[in-house]
């Protein structure tokens, strides 16, 4: 070992011995007599002095330190003395005096201190992704997302479920995002396809008898990139046969009190809460609501339907909804110009085509449309929202969707901006009951709601011939701060059921057999009960970091265009490896 301790090692109890320290300089002050270097490593910073008294080698190279030169220090531990203790550094107490410095390795002045005062663009962060991971932020998200995964495999490797890896060079698999491809060079015009998941694998493994599968899996899907997304993801993905429902949420709420156990000390209450998609969308307009506030959806077209706000009346007798929000206190916060134009702005990237606002007072309501209420009906608002005077209440009347989506987005807003939670806690919960299909209006067609294989509600096999925008699935979503933070399902394993989803979603036995032909022949070679779900592991990494940035809990991420700046990837290859490949670029398209 070239070091007898770590930067974050040295305490009181280490003074007087003679240590070796080796690591980065973080900063270099010369003081005349003495220089001062923070050194520093993954475990902290120790500050080093180099004492200055006479012309020797050591001071000499002391003075030529600079940012991010690697170097190895031998001294004397020292304490620091009543005065000098700095206690936001772990090592406060003491200092290295330095008796011996090697110079490792020089750096070249870096286009940004790690952890200087300002943070340069994401850009030039994460061309230099090597110095950027030097960085404390990072360093404590990579130690946090080790931690979750080791929670992780200590959980389930404790309920002896078996670890096991599935291929990556696979074919298109059914979660919907568009495929990355890979040509083959020895099947000539032929392509794998990435994993968007291993969703077909896991369950052919339940065929097979692996009872228990877990694995941390890397998924790839070519979609549209958001704060939250990335191209490469990984997943704590899950299977078990033999299970229902119920059995399926209790193991994952018991890996969610392990995750949070190992990286809080804390621990939650279980099971964790339940509620259904309706629920949901009633009342908060979203299936992944953030419950860390209130602020509900309340109804009120029955009360406006014959009121004289032509808006509002219209919209009910044409079959629409108003619906609103009752925002505590708030009647003086937002200026009309910031409700028509700001929070307007936000429902009406929703489709909303108006937002009505108005303060209580009084008990009644006030504002430029109020007179188009009577007192009755403006009493009977005040009551239903549980406004009291000095509230805010907004609303919006449109179809369902448009209202969900608006009153959603801008409950979302409000949370944040009226600082409505802690943003340390973590609300986790689960969605279930959600519809098997949605109704998918350009195409003129059902599509699955999560994928093909969910199986049905025991409730509603009945309503897939009459009603099937009705039929409830046996899915489940797990929901933190708002973000879906897994997602899965009971399966099919039922040959004629599979069949009856697929006819429903009109894919016909020939489409079927060519895309999952192999796990169809599977399901019919004695297919156990089975179910499973996935965690987007870089998400709860960012929920346990309090990052909002996805690719702040990933060592090499790729930006928003999924690029990686620091390999310049995707890049070009040259023309005989295309060759190898069969392949003509047309980049005219
Ligand atoms: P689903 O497609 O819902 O389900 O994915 C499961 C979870 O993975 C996370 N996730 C992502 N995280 C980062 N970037 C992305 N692009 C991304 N896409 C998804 C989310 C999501 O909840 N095979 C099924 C699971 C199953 O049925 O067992 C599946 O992949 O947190
Ligand atoms: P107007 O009569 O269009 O001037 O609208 C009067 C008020 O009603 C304005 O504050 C609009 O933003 C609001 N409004 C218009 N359409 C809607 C709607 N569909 N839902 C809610 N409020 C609306």
């Amino acid at each position: 070992m070239l070091r007898t301790h770590t930067c974050g090692d040295l305490r009181a109890d280490h003074v007087d011995q003679t240590v070796t320290l080796c690591g980065w300089v973080d900063k270099y002050r010369d003081h005349g007599g003495v220089v001062f270097v923070d050194l520093r490593d993954r475990y902290g910073i120790t500050q080093v002095s180099f004492k200055l008294d006479n012309a020797s080698e050591i001071q000499h190279q002391a003075q030529e330190l600079r940012h991010e030169d690697v170097i190895q220090v031998t001294g004397d531990v020292v304490s620091r003395g009543e005065g000098n203790i700095n206690p936001k550094l772990a090592t406060g107490e003491i200092e290295l005096r330095a008796r011996k410095l090697t110079i490792l390795n020089k750096s070249r002045t870096p286009p940004f201190e790690p952890n200087g005062e300002s943070l340069p663009n994401e850009e030039l962060r994460l061309q230099y992704r090597f110095i950027d991971l030097r960085r404390r932020a990072l360093q404590r998200n990579l130690t946090l997302r080790h931690q979750i995964c080791k929670a992780t495999r200590d959980y389930f490797n404790n309920l002896k479920f078996l670890e096991i890896e599935t291929p990556i060079l696979g074919r298109s698999t059914p979660e919907g995002a568009r495929d990355y491809l890979v040509p083959s060079r020895v099947h000539e015009g032929a392509f794998y396809a990435l994993p968007q998941s291993p969703q077909l694998f896991k369950q052919i493994l339940m065929v097979s008898g692996y009872d228990r599968y877990y694995q941390i899996a890397r998924c790839f899907r070519d979609e549209d990139l958001r704060a939250d997304r990335q191209p490469e993801f990984s997943q704590i993905d899950v299977e078990m046969a033999f299970i229902e429902l119920d059995d399926m949420l209790g193991v994952i709420d018991g890996l969610v009190a392990a995750m949070v156990k190992e990286v809080r000390g804390e621990e939650i209450t279980l099971p964790l809460p339940r509620y259904t998609y309706t629920e949901v969308m009633e009342k908060y307009g979203s299936d992944k609501p953030d419950l860390r506030f209130g602020l509900p959806i309340v109804e009120v077209s029955d009360l406006v339907s014959e009121s004289d706000f032509g808006v509002f009346k219209s919209t009910v007798q044409g079959g629409g909804h108003v619906r609103g929000l009752c925002v505590k206190g708030a009647a003086e916060k937002y200026s009309r110009r910031i409700l028509d134009n700001d929070l307007k702005g936000i429902v009406g990237e929703y489709g909303a085509k108006g937002l009505a606002y108005f303060k209580v007072a009084g008990g009644k309501l006030e504002s430029s449309i109020a007179k188009f209420f009577n007192d009755k009906q403006q009493m009977a608002i005040v009551e239903r929202m549980q406004g009291e005077d000095g509230d805010l209440l907004l609303f919006i009347a449109d179809s369902w969707k448009v209202s969900c989506a608006s009153l959603a987005a801008l409950r979302n807003y409000l949370g944040r901006d009226l600082k409505l939670y802690d943003p340390k806690s973590m609300l986790t919960y689960w969605v279930v009951d959600f519809p098997l299909v949605s109704w998918n209006a350009d195409e003129k067609r059902w599509d699955a709601e999560h994928h093909m294989f969910c199986s049905i509600h025991p409730d509603d096999v009945e309503l897939m011939k009459t009603d099937p925008g009705k039929v409830r699935a046996q899915s489940y979503d797990l929901v933190c701060n708002g973000y879906e933070a897994a997602s899965g399902s009971i399966r099919i394993h039922d040959p004629a059921i599979q069949q009856q989803v697929f006819d429903l979603l009109n894919i016909n036995a020939e489409e079927a057999e060519q895309r999952f032909g192999f796990l169809l022949q599977a399901l019919r070679y004695g297919a156990p009960p089975h179910g499973g779900i996935a965690l987007g592991l870089d998400r709860w990494v960012m929920l346990f970091a309090g990052s909002e940035n996805i690719r702040d809990v990933i060592a090499f991420p790729k930006t928003q265009r999924a690029s990686d700046l620091m390999l310049g990837a995707p890049s070009d290859v040259d023309s005989q490896q295309l060759k190898d490949l069969h392949i003509k670029l047309d980049l005219q398209n």
